[in-house]
């Protein structure tokens, strides 16, 4: 009966992040107690299809028996032991083998932490690192783009160029900058072509680095797909144009595949599936298709041997956490790597998506409707309240909003809509069959037109 109790109440002592507070105390939030395959359910039984799967990340669906079942023999087999201070777990030594092995780069290293964010905060930490060894103090300049996320912690934070992650957290910090985001739909200007757009935002990173002064910067990172900002899919050249311009002046590519990788682009690796080249990758969501907490740091050979001799120079390599290579989490990575392999999700995806694709650009022709974009299972449709001359709704993110909320409240389907611009996105778990797809198209298109009427009135 107790538990009854508790379930009816929308008002608990806990702090929930991404929300007006204001707003979460007063309705409190959607309690989800089930899931399966790309449906979850709420505490009435109420299926939903998750167009989201969760934080873009429960790519294996909601109910994967030998996920399960991994975590269960891990448990009773060591349910914790740490892999700092000259210890090491058997899951975690192997997981590490099996990225390394699947890493876009030369003998790479594998940091294990337990979140997207604290494996780019590692980042920003070994890249520093590795520069004062190296005897290169001013090289530590992070250039990040606007609309990018990289997480919470407060360098991922400060990496991040979404406004509403930013303000009033006072997260800036020393060496971290920003440049434009290649979004050609919101950035290009009037009459200006693909190309020339290209070529003005690769000009402007030059520049910046030429300004900022090329010995004092250390990196640049960027998601091969931009995700919380927008599915940014970056214009043909681009992720080529960068590569070359950070050759130049020395700087590493750090590619955050924190959603992009295992196949939600496509290809194995977000990289792959954009022509980008990738000194470091970071790694978490589909690692584990989320059912525990588990991120990676992979580096080349080249960062690992300078923090190693750095190490020999500096003195201990004072960085490492509690849960890095948890066991249980790292035994379940292992199994998702072999449940892509076994069940050949790449040619599932490479199928669906194909489809997913389509029907999302059927909604190209809708009033409401300014651009529609998706590689592989990742996709967005972007608002705007007149086509010609484009003029978005106001406040922008408002139409999106509405659309989201009628989509779940009355057609039972959770997608997402992003901070800073008029859109939602849809990465559905990969498992997702073509039915589904049109399933949840059918159930967003109603709920777009009947928003739109309302708007309308
Ligand atoms: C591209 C990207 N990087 C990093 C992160 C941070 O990951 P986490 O939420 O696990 O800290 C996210 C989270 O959404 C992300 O989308």
């Amino acid at each position: 009966m107790a538990a009854q109790v508790d379930l009816q109440r929308n008002h608990h002592l806990m702090l929930h992040g991404y929300v007006e507070l204001a707003t979460e105390r007063s309705a409190g939030s959607k309690r989800i107690v089930g899931g399966s395959g790309v449906f979850v359910y709420d505490q009435s039984g109420r299926p939903y299809l998750e167009a989201a799967a969760g934080m873009w990340c429960t790519i294996l669906g909601f109910n994967e028996p030998e996920l399960v079942d991994a975590a269960i023999e891990q448990m009773r087999r060591l349910p914790y032991y740490h892999t700092v201070a000259y210890k090491t777990v058997t899951p975690a030594d192997e997981l590490a083998d099996r990225l390394a092995g699947l890493a876009p780069m030369k003998a790479a290293r594998v940091y294990f932490g337990t979140t997207g964010s604290d494996a780019n905060d590692f980042l920003v930490k070994a890249i520093r690192y590795y520069n004062n060894a190296a005897g290169r103090p001013r090289k530590k300049k992070i250039i990040a783009r606007l609309n990018g996320y990289h997480g919470c912690t407060l360098a991922a934070s400060a990496l991040t160029g979404i406004a509403v992650n930013r303000t009033a957290f006072d997260v800036d910090i020393p060496d971290i900058l920003h440049v434009s985001e290649p979004s050609y739909f919101s950035q290009a200007q009037p009459g200006e072509s693909e190309a020339v757009f290209t070529e003005r935002l690769l000009r402007e990173l030059e520049d910046t680095i030429l300004r900022e002064g090329q010995n004092t910067v250390a990196a640049f990172i960027a998601e091969p797909v931009s995700g919380a900002g927008g599915v940014v899919i970056p214009p043909a050249g681009y992720h080529e144009g960068v590569r070359r311009i950070l050759d130049r002046y020395d700087i590493k590519f750090f590619a955050d595949e924190v959603i992009t990788g295992f196949y939600r682009t496509g290809r194995l690796w977000g990289s792959q599936s954009t022509n980008l080249v990738p000194d470091t990758m970071t790694l978490a969501k589909g690692l584990t298709s989320a059912y525990l907490p588990l991120s990676a740091a992979v580096v080349p050979e080249d960062i690992y041997e300078g923090l190693e001799s750095g190490s020999r120079s500096l003195g201990f390599f004072g960085h490492g956490s509690t849960y890095s290579g948890h066991p249980v989490c790292c035994a379940v990575a292992l199994k998702v790597l072999d449940i892509l392999e076994k069940r050949n999700i790449a040619a599932h995806v490479a199928d669906v998506s194909v489809h997913f694709a389509q029907r999302l650009q059927q909604l190209r022709e809708h009033p409401a409707v300014g651009d529609v974009r998706s590689i592989g299972l990742m996709g967005a449709i972007e608002f705007v309240a007149s086509k010609s001359p484009r003029r978005a709704f106001e406040p922008v993110g408002s139409f999106s909003r509405q659309v989201r909320q009628h989509a779940e409240d009355s057609h039972q389907v959770i997608c997402r809509s992003l901070p800073g611009r008029d859109a939602c996105a849809f990465s559905p778990p990969l498992i997702i069959t073509r039915a589904e797809v049109d399933e949840m198209f059918e159930r967003f298109g109603r709920a777009l037109d009947e928003t739109w009427r309302l708007w309308g009135k």
